[in-house]
Formats: structure tokens, sequence, C-alpha cells
């Protein structure tokens, strides 16, 4: 099995290539002064199945610049297949037009990833179910993971530590992520209460607003998304939340793209702990001491050993 990693997020490729008995292989990605990057494959993929992990994040221009010549690198040097895994998908939630004369920025991607010819893709916890049908009108067969029964493991274990406290409810931070809530709901041992939240986003300032609480707020309230960007979806809901009564509040979401201030508003909010995974490589100065990161490498192998 021959696996490319773009740099995106190295420790995570590393940690797959381990799990499955292997190392990886041998590319050259050279940024040149002006940031243009040249990229080389070494190893021989000539009829040889590949495997390319790259994510996006805070810098999804560059990480798809440099995807997309690996996989014309891939291809020109002769590999037969090409399995993507793209643990975050940068611009997927660009996915239909929000306000006349935009973009419809993952149909471009998609489209690119078609061009370059990759034959399927393994990502997790995608924002829409539009996402599938992009990938199933061109033809590339997707793999949906889902970081939630990592969430699940996790949150019996608060649920332990608060063994005295019946009153744990898992939130919604908008009305978006109300298929997920319940998905996970349903994944606990008991049918654990959850709540949403209605909240606005000012397309022009992006400032967020969580406007009304559907349902009864527990003491302890797990909010659950499946992005944290800057952070603020997250912090108005915690807000809203500890106005009406919640003590200890747990924020988990499978991709932690920590963008802007996002780290020091987090840091600084009344949210107790940060859990992400690592489908997205998070930089040292993007760490802080609330967030905590569980990989979700195994669940790559797994799907990859199928
Ligand atoms: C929105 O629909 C998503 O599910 C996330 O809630 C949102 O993208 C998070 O972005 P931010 O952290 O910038 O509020």
């Amino acid at each position: 099995m021959l696996i490319f990693s773009g740099s995106s997020n190295l420790p995570l490729a590393k940690k797959i290539a381990s799990q499955l008995g292997t190392t990886l292989s041998k590319i050259e990605i050279h940024t040149f002064p002006d940031r243009e990057n040249r990229v080389r494959i070494i190893d021989k993929v000539l009829d040889k199945d590949v495997i390319v992990i790259q994510s996006t994040g805070v810098s999804p221009n560059r990480y798809y610049m440099e995807l997309f010549f690996i996989l014309d690198g891939l291809k020109r040097s002769g590999a037969r297949s090409v399995t993507l895994v793209i643990p975050y998908l940068g611009y997927q939630r660009q996915d239909h037009i929000f306000r006349s004369g935009e973009a419809v920025s993952l149909e471009v991607i998609v489209n690119l990833l078609k061009t370059l010819r990759v034959d399927s893709v393994i990502s997790f916890d995608l924002h829409s179910l539009r996402t599938q049908e992009f990938f199933n009108t061109k033809r590339i067969k997707l793999s949906h993971l889902s970081a939630l029964s990592v969430f699940a493991k996790e949150i019996k274990r608060i649920s332990r530590r608060f063994s005295d406290d019946s009153n744990l409810v898992l939130v919604s931070p908008d009305m978006g992520g109300i298929r997920r809530i319940k998905l996970l709901s349903g994944m606990l041992d008991e049918q654990f209460p959850y709540i949403t939240i209605e909240k606005n986003r000012d397309l022009n300032t992006g400032s967020v607003e969580s406007v009304k609480i559907n349902g009864k707020v527990g003491k302890t309230a797990i909010i659950v998304d499946d992005v944290i960007s800057t952070g603020k979806t997250l912090i108005a809901a915690s807000n809203l939340l500890s106005e009406n009564g919640a003590q200890h509040i747990y924020v988990m979401a499978t991709h932690g793209i920590l963008s802007g201030e996002g780290p020091e508003d987090l840091q600084k909010s009344v949210i107790k702990k940060v859990i992400v995974t690592d489908t997205i490589g998070i930089r040292p100065n993007r760490r802080f001491s609330k967030l905590e990161v569980i990989s979700i490498a195994s669940l790559i192998t797994k799907e990859l050993r199928k």
C-alpha cells in the first residue's frame, strides 16, 4: 500500500501509515519564496493503487493547491487508482447559493477532484447531505465517516464523573445540527435528552447570535457541532446556556479549524473543555489549555483495510 501525504496534517498521516504497518511514501513538496509550490512524486507508482492523505483547515487554499499538484503528479507517474483521505473537506459549508451571485465553492472542489481523477474519497462528518450528492453526481465513491462514536465514549466518561447529576443534556448549537444530535443521542446507552438552539449569523459581518433554546437546559450541557472555526457559534451558545442555568459546559466538534481569535476567545469563555479530533492538524500556537484533541486515525485505518 503506497501512502502519500501533503503537509497539512503529517502527524495524522504518519499515525495511519504506522497502524497499517508501513511508512509514508516519498514525495517532495517545495515552497518557493513567492509561496508557489512544486510537488514531485519520488517513489514509483506505475500501475499502483495509492492513497493520498491531505486535510485542509486554516489555510484551505494552500493545502488544496498542494493536493491538486500531488494528484496531478501521481496520475502523470502512472498511478492506477487514487483514494483521497481528506478528513476535513474545506469549502463544504459553501454548498449552495446563500445570496445571489455567490459561487458554490464545494461544487468547484468536487469538479476539480474529478478532473484530477480521484477514484474514491474518505472524509469525516460532512456539513450537509448535499456534499454526498456532489460526489454521487461525479461518480466518485465517498466513504462518510463520523467521530460521533468517539464522542459517545467521551460523553459516557463525562456522565460518570457527574454520576449525581441526572441533569445532563446534549445541545445542538444551531438547527442545522439536529440530525447529528439525534444520532448521537441514539448512540448513547440511554436515549440522552437533547435540546437545540436557534442561531442567527450575519452573513456580512460574520457575527453570531444565539436567540432561543428549544428544550430544558441541564446543569451539565454538552454542545456538539461539526466545525469550530472562529468559535463564535459555540461561545454564543454557551453564554445563552449559562444564562439559563447550565453550570458545566463542554464542547465537542469533529473539526477544529480554530481560526482568527478563536483559540483565545474559547479559552476565555464559560466553556469548561473543548474537545476536537485530529481531522485537522492544529499548530502548537493554536492550542490552548481547555483544548483536548482525540485521534480518529484508527477509524480511517479501519476503512482503508476494507
Ligand atoms: C455552521 O453551520 C457550522 O455547523 C458551525 O457551527 C460553524 O461553521 C462554526 O463556525 P464558527 O466557529 O466560526 O462560529
